[in-house]
Order: C-alpha cells, then sequence, then structure tokens
C-alpha cells in the first residue's frame, strides 16, 4: 500500500498553495496530492472571463509549470477520486478500489455548483461555470449562440454575463433576490454593477426565478420565469451557489455544518485530518469569531499557510485580512473583509469614477468594497488589520486620506 506523511485530496487553489507552503517551510516528509479531474491543476479566476474571451491560453491556466510536478516536492496523481476515509486505520479508499495511507490527510476539495432542478436541466447547452471542462464548453456553445440567459446574479452570473456582452451576446440575468450580489455585496455596489451591466446592454431582472425550461430536440430554447415572462434563448448558464464536496468526510464521522468544521488551525473533528478551502467552515477573528466559510483564492493560501505551519510543528502567524475580487467589462471590484452583519453601509465616494463603500457593525468598520479605486482598498485592508476602529463621519469625509485613519488606528493598538 502507497503511504504520504501528508495526503491532499484535491489540487485546486488550496491543495496546491499547500504543497508550496510545505515546500517553502522546509517539510521534508513525503507529501501526495490526488485529484479527481484528469488534467494539471490550473486556475479558476480566468474560467468566466479571460479564457472565454481567448485572452487567456490553456498553458497560461497552469497552477504550476509541468516540471513542477515532475521535480518537485509532491507527487501529483490526477483522474482519481477519493471515496472514502477511514480515519482510524488512516487510509482513504479511491474510485478504483486502491487504498492509500496517511499521517495526515489535508481535504481540499472545493465545491462543485449547484444545479437546477427541473426537467431540461440536464440539456446539453445548460452548463455552469465551475471548471476547465465548463469554461470550454461554453466557448464552443457561445460561438453559435447569439441570446445567453444567466440564472443568478453573483460572481459567477456577472462575470459570465460581463465576458458574453462583450462578446456581442444577447444577455439577460436572472437574480431571485431584489438585488445583485446579495450574499457578497451591499446594496450601493449591486446597484452600480446593475447599471454597468444595463450601460453594457445586459438586461437584468431581479426578484424572479425559473419556472420551467422548454426544450426542442433534447435542447433548452426557451426560459420561463415565475413572473410569467418566457425568455428564449441559446444557451442556459448557471450560477446559483456551489454545494461543498465533503460527503466522504461526513461518512467518516466529521462535524459538519455548512461546510466541515474546522478550528484555528483548519483541524476537523477527526484525528489527523485537515480541512482547506472552499469546504472548511472555520471561526474567523474578521468575521467577530463567527464560524464562516469563505469561498475565495486569497482564503485558500491563508489556510494553507495555517496548515503548513501546524505540519511544520510552527507558530502560525496571524491571519490576514479576508478579500476577494471581481472584473466585469475591465471595472475593478475588491473587497476587503467580512460583510456579514453589517448594520449599515458608508459610501466614501459619490458620484462618478472610484467607489467606496463601507460596512459598518456595531460602530465600527468591518469590510469595505472598492471599485476602480486599488490604492483605497489597500489603506481598508490595513485599517481593517489595525481593527478598524473608525466612525461612519470620518469613513465618509474624503477631505482625510485613509492612511491617517490607518496610522492612527495602528497607534490605538500598539
Ligand atoms: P453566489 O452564491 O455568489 O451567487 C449565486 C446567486 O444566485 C445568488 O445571488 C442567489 O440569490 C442566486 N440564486 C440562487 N438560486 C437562484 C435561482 N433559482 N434563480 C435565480 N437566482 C438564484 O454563487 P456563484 O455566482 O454561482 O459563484 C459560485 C462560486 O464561485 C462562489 O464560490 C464564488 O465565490 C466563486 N466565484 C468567485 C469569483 C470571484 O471571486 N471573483 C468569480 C466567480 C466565481
Amino acid at each position: 500500500m502507497q503511504h504520504f506523511d501528508v495526503l491532499i485530496v484535491g489540487a485546486g487553489h488550496a491543495g496546491v498553495a499547500l504543497v508550496g507552503q510545505l515546500a517553502k517551510s522546509g517539510y521534508d516528509g513525503s507529501v501526495g496530492i490526488l485529484d479527481g479531474q484528469d488534467c494539471r491543476p490550473y486556475e479558476r479566476p480566468p474560467l468566466s472571463k479571460g479564457y472565454m474571451l481567448g485572452e487567456v491560453r490553456d498553458e497560461d491556466l497552469l497552477l504550476r509549470r509541468e516540471d513542477y510536478w515532475s521535480k518537485g516536492n509532491a507527487r501529483l496523481v490526477t483522474g482519481t477520486t477519493v471515496t472514502r476515509v477511514d480515519p482510524g486505520a488512516r487510509t482513504v479508499t479511491t474510485d478504483s478500489g486502491e487504498e492509500i495511507g496517511y499521517t495526515h490527510l489535508v481535504w481540499a476539495t472545493g465545491a462543485s455548483a449547484r444545479v437546477l432542478s427541473m426537467p431540461g436541466a440536464d440539456a446539453e447547452n445548460v452548463l455552469s461555470v465551475r471548471t476547465l471542462e465548463d469554461a470550454r464548453r461554453l466557448r464552443t456553445l457561445a460561438a453559435d449562440a447569439r441570446r445567453a440567459v444567466l440564472i443568478g446574479g453573483g460572481y459567477i452570473g456577472l462575470e459570465t454575463a460581463a465576458t458574453l456582452a462583450e462578446l456581442g451576446k444577447q444577455v439577460t440575468v436572472v437574480e431571485l433576490q431584489e438585488r445583485l450580489l446579495a450574499r457578497v455585496a451591499g446594496t450601493t455596489i449591486a446597484e452600480h454593477l446593475r447599471r454597468v451591466h444595463e450601460d453594457h446592454g445586459v438586461r437584468v431582472l431581479l426578484g424572479t426565478g425559473v419556472s420551467e425550461l422548454g426544450t426542442t430536440d433534447g435542447v433548452v430554447t426557451s426560459v420561463t420565469l415565475t413572473d410569467g415572462q418566457t425568455l428564449p434563448t441559446d444557451v442556459l448558464i448557471v450560477g446559483i451557489g456551489v454545494e461543498p464536496l465533503v460527503a466522504p468526510l461526513v461518512a467518516a464521522g466529521a462535524t459538519t455544518g455548512n461546510g466541515v468544521l474546522v478550528d484555528a488551525r483548519c483541524r476537523t473533528s477527526l484525528p489527523n485530518v485537515y480541512a482547506i478551502g472552499d469546504i472548511a467552515a472555520q471561526p474567523n477573528e474578521f468575521a467577530g469569531g463567527a464560524v464562516v466559510r469563505l469561498e475565495s483564492v486569497p482564503n485558500t493560501t491563508e489556510q494553507a499557510r495555517l496548515v503548513a505551519a501546524d505540519l511544520s510543528g510552527a507558530e502560525p502567524s496571524r491571519r490576514g485580512v479576508p478579500w476577494f475580487w471581481s472584473n466585469q467589462y475591465g471595472v475593478r471590484l475588491q473587497t476587503a473583509g467580512i460583510l456579514t452583519g453589517f448594520d449599515h453601509e458608508v459610501p466614501r465616494h459619490q458620484g462618478d469614477g472610484p467607489l467606496v463603500v463601507g460596512y459598518f457593525k456595531d460602530g465600527r468598520l468591518i469590510a469595505a468594497d472598492c471599485v476602480d479605486a486599488p490604492r483605497d482598498f489597500s489603506m481598508v485592508k490595513a485599517l481593517l488589520a489595525a481593527g478598524g476602529a473608525v466612525t461612519a463621519e470620518e469613513f465618509a469625509d474624503t477631505s482625510a486620506p485613509l492612511g491617517t485613519l490607518v496610522k492612527r488606528s495602528r497607534a490605538a493598538v500598539s
């Protein structure tokens, strides 16, 4: 039986970041990394944007060059899915029935796109944009499509809508909530992005869902909405969120709840089993200590760092401020902090040009969204790292640079 000192399941951003962090920390045990997809580990952010536009080629997507895997510290095995974990025996079983032993297991499987559950949803022109295979399929479908309907006004729906609009398609976004980006942004930003999309010719329909799909010869040709209107379409893209891929850990008895529950060092309730990335629900100081599951690339790097430190016997350094980003038509949205549970939002820039919105809870800044304002984004991150002790009035006052508030906040905590 093969055995690895560290066995990583999932070669997405989280798993690959951990391989790098282990090498950086001088870890000298054996490292194995398995993935169900039969291709080299690749970057996901360009899939809904540059890759679709033909600006990013297949080889540009690679997270690491080929020689990294042939010469590096880890053995990469692709096309292999883990179906069972036995934490007592410290083994996993793969879909081919092979058993692999581990000393420490790191579950980094990510999430799969949620699907529409209604007749027609399995048609060949209905898809998500989650994997490289999805993106390739969409590129092929988009080449012949004139119209596209996107279900879900989250990051995937909006980024893909922007890309398809740039490719000259007639695009409609259908969102169940009364506003866009309800999970990840405040109302000012949501409204701003709605206008940006409409200015590019995209129809944005809010407060409505899908009631029926019309099909002809196995292809969806129309979408009927809960408000009664019917939209003809050539392709249907579903961006309605994700489901963490944690079934084998759940079956092995891991404590779960919106993903797998982990502690500050990403340890699950199972002995010697960690979880990182989109699946890991973790107490987070930037959410007031609440348990949150973050779906972002920067979070995978943070958590990989925590696990590498734990495995190398080092004290983990302090977590950085969580951050997120999105690009739509060259408009750059950057978010610092976690904005769930804010009680009010405070715009800092009004009118045309860069837009910055701070989110406050109990009189404290907990997060901010910055549109085309990278300097402000860096300042806001620093402000949050220093505790976010700033009033709404101070934040809104554009006559005082954010840098001054950062210095004052730092001085107050030191
Ligand atoms: P999401 O959770 O961000 O947004 C899903 C949206 O679909 C929500 O606004 C929700 O209200 C809406 N929705 C749910 N059911 C619906 C229905 N039946 N009809 C109409 N609307 C419905 O998830 P999304 O956009 O699918 O993204 C998936 C994942 O990919 C997330 O983890 C996201 O963070 C990640 N991602 C991140 C990007 C970034 O950071 N820039 C870019 C693209 C994806």
